[in-house]
């Protein structure tokens, strides 16, 4: 698992960029990385030499890349990417580079090489990158990953705000069907789709601030707990598989793991007087573990109504879903044997479920 990457991703004007450098900002000793100002470059330097950016030569295009570097560097404006030694600065931000980024951005020789820049760059650092496919090609195994969306309404509001304009209601209208249409073709592109990752936290955004946006993330992170596993023979069957009972064990491990983190061990809400006894147990199962597989056991407070407190739990490896499923734990009172409200911090660290 890759404990120093937050992958950001999500459709245009989500937030995405302002929201990762001010969250990297906030994580010390993270850099954040616009993966999105590199796709841009490849058409900025394509259209240097002579080339139509929009309607690339997919040769061509990967021969120029072997003869390109880029790299992320620190300016009076903040970390600005350096082509070949150069700093296009706004010259990234034009509409014809926009285009032309969308386009270069379909070739997989461009992707591949791209890909592996931005794998390299993670190597010794804590970043926090985003753009559409960090979450599931770049880093599959990133432990943060976020999604970021809002309606096309908000985010057409945004970007025309953004570029300086009191927008007319007519005008939010058209470019929120442009970016409708735009957010159907990313998702549908053959290569490198924008997708949520299936262990990637869905944020939609729309009515929150951006500063409210960077302290949901922050959170988020504070709060993940994620239990690495490695899968032991004896955890499996004749089929070579792990048991189907087996991944409640796993869940009960988890929810060990997330108590202590919660600064309340079981053991210590024992010693209060409340147990936690199972009154329900579900598990769906998608993908099978075997032995050796590393796993990676998550999950979160979903609901406390009445005495019970219901904790989602989901097993992935390397990003992949296999397992997800919940238990409901009813709160009683040791002493009495009667049910008690759930304790003050489970009703605190809720998250809904998504
Ligand atoms: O990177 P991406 O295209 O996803 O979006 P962005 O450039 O970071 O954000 C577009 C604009 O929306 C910026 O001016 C942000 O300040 C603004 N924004 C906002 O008003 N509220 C948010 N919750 C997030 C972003
Ligand atoms: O700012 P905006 O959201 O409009 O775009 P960007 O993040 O600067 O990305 C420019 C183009 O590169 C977009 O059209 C994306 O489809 C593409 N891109 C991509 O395919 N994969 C990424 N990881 C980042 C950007």
């Amino acid at each position: 698992m890759a404990v120093n990457v937050v992958a950001i991703d999500g459709p245009a004007a989500s937030g995405k960029s302002s929201a990762a450098r001010l969250l990297a900002e906030a994580l010390p000793g993270s850099v954040y990385v616009n993966t999105g100002s590199m796709y841009r470059a490849v058409a900025w330097k394509a259209r240097r030499l002579g080339l139509d950016p929009k309607n690339p030569d997919p040769e061509k295009l990967a021969s120029l890349l072997e003869s390109t570097s880029m790299r992320f560097v620190p300016t009076p404006e903040g970390r600005e990417l350096e082509v070949d030694g150069l700093l296009p600065g706004d010259e990234l931000r034009t509409e014809e580079i926009s285009a032309g980024a969308s386009a270069v951005a379909t070739i997989p020789a461009v992707r591949e090489k791209l890909v592996q820049w931005q794998r390299e760059m993670a190597e010794g650092n804590r970043i926090v990158m985003e753009g559409r496919d960090i979450g599931t090609v770049v880093f599959p195994d990133a432990k943060y990953k976020f999604f970021l969306t809002a309606s096309p309404e908000e985010r057409a509001r945004r970007r025309l705000i953004q570029d300086g304009g009191n927008p007319s209601e007519e005008e939010i209208a058209r470019v929120a069907a442009e970016i409708a249409a735009r957010d159907k073709a990313d998702s549908s592109r053959a290569v490198a789709p924008l997708r949520r990752a299936e262990d990637a936290v869905l944020i939609d955004n729309t009515g929150m601030t951006l500063a409210e946006t960077v302290e949901l993330l922050c959170e988020k992170i504070r709060r993940k707990v994620v239990l690495p596993y490695r899968v032991p023979y004896a955890d499996t069957d004749q089929m070579g598989v792990v048991y189907y009972a087996n991944y409640f064990e796993y869940f009960e491990r988890f929810r060990n793991e997330l108590l202590r983190a919660c600064g309340y061990p079981y053991r210590v809400l024992e010693q209060e007087g409340i147990a936690m006894p199972v009154i329900e147990a579900v598990c769906r199962y998608k993908a099978s573990a075997r032995y050796d597989d590393e796993l990676d056991i998550t999950g979160f407070f979903a609901e406390a109504s009445g005495v019970k407190v219901k904790i989602v739990c989901r097993i992935y490896r390397a990003g992949q879903l296999l397992v997800e499923g919940h238990t409901v734990h009813a709160c009683v009172d040791m002493k009495t044997g009667r049910p008690t409200r759930p304790p003050r911090f489970v009703r605190d660290l809720l998250e809904p479920e998504n």
